[in-house]
């Protein structure tokens, strides 16, 4: 039988609540299957910086390393706790586990499932993938502050992008529009950003022209907000770079029906290092300790665990049975545990 070394980062805020739901997901899915998943939990975020000092150790990532693919909650404190002023749980500890396993692609896909309580009247048919740059652009911590405090301080964050990186990513998207309604839409700000939007222009170009069938399209960041919230069917694949990515999965979140449905994946194709899957929200204190989220992104997350580790009909039952749960959810309120506990009952049965 197949053993698959999974580390678990539960995390701070609702992240443990909604990790809860998608272990539980995630057993109700490969029970019987001849896969076992064998896990190691790892205590990492705000809650462990408060207790230790530290963030993430050479220790932590050695042992992450070890493991065929990470299922993250989400880390951060509570906005304003004094006692994290100088931590930075989000660079220190999700940006470099990004970075050092190489994740490349942020994977986010956003689909109107039937019955979601979207907030578009007309919503269409939404059905689209964001391809995400993971490893460059303005959260490479490629900056620096002078003058510190003074009317005249200078802050710089620069935006690395470089060809190898655009290209792989690129390429990602579109071999990804291959398998789907073969569309692309380059995402960027190529009126004011020209150094960097022109090298985004014409690597996609470049690679447009191996790809025939596919359709490209391109949109200012600006222009593709609005067409999110007035035309979201218009979209396939996009593709976009590290901050306009996360901007845009928000965004594309809340009109699919809310962030508590927005799964994600941090992709390392090539496979040298594991992939991390985890919701696009983040810890939100504001509910957390109250059984108030929804583990529903969560649980999607684990949907595409098992589909990178090749476990289709597995995935698609979690997918289905998501599917089946949101279409009768309705407005009655249930806890985090109670969704949880309904979605893995109909995995299993
Ligand atoms: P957030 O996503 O945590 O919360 C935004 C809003 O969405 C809040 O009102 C919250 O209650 C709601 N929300 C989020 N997830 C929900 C769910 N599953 N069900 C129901 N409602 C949900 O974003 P934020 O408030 O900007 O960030 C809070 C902290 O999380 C910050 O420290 C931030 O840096 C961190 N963060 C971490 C990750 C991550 O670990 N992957 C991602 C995003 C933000
Ligand atoms: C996300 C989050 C992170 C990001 C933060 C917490 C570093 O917002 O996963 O979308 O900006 O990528
Ligand atoms: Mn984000």
């Amino acid at each position: 039988s197949r053993v698959v070394k999974l580390a678990v980062i539960p995390g701070d805020g609702i992240g443990p609540e909604v990790i809860a739901e998608a272990e539980k997901v995630l057993d109700a899915a490969t029970a019987g299957s001849g896969i076992r998943f064998d896990k190691t939990r790892f205590s990492l975020g705000a809650a462990r910086y408060l207790e230790t000092g530290d963030t993430l150790t050479d220790a932590d990532l050695d042992a992450i390393r070890q493991h065929d693919a990470i299922l993250l909650g989400a880390v951060g404190g509570v906005p304003g706790d004094p006692r994290l002023k100088d931590a930075n749980i989000e660079r220190g500890l999700l940006l470099k586990l990004r970075f050092e396993l190489d994740h490349y692609v942020n994977l986010r896909p956003s689909k109107l499932y039937a019955g979601a309580p979207g907030p578009l009247a007309e919503p269409g048919d939404i059905d689209f993938v964001v391809v995400r740059e993971g490893t460059e652009g303005p959260y490479v911590g490629n900056g620096g502050a002078i003058r510190k405090g003074t009317p005249h301080e200078v802050a710089n964050e620069t935006s690395v992008n470089t060809a190898f990186g655009v290209e792989r990513i690129v390429r990602y998207a579109f071999d990804l529009a291959e398998q789907r309604r073969k569309k692309v839409t380059l995402v960027h700000k190529t009126n004011v950003l020209v150094h960097a939007g022109s090298m985004w222009k014409r690597i996609v170009d470049d690679v447009a022209r191996e790809h025939p069938e596919v359709d490209v399209d391109y949109l200012h960041v600006d222009a593709a907000t609005i067409f999110l919230v007035t035309n979201p069917g218009r979209f396939d694949v996009i593709v976009t770079d590290n901050l306009f990515g996360d901007i845009l999965t928000d965004l594309a979140g809340a009109v699919t029906g809310g962030i508590g449905l927005a799964a994600s994946g941090n992709i390392n194709p090539d496979g040298a290092f594991p992939s991390m899957f985890e919701p696009v929200h983040g810890s939100a204190p504001d509910i957390a300790g109250q059984q108030k989220a929804d583990p529903t992104a969560a649980i999607l997350s684990v949907a595409l665990l098992l589909d990178h580790l090749g476990l289709r009909d597995e995935a698609a039952r979690v997918t289905r049975a998501v599917e089946a749960d949101v279409a009768a959810r309705g407005t009655a309120a249930r806890t985090t545990a109670q969704i949880g506990d309904a979605i893995a009952g109909a995995v299993q049965a």
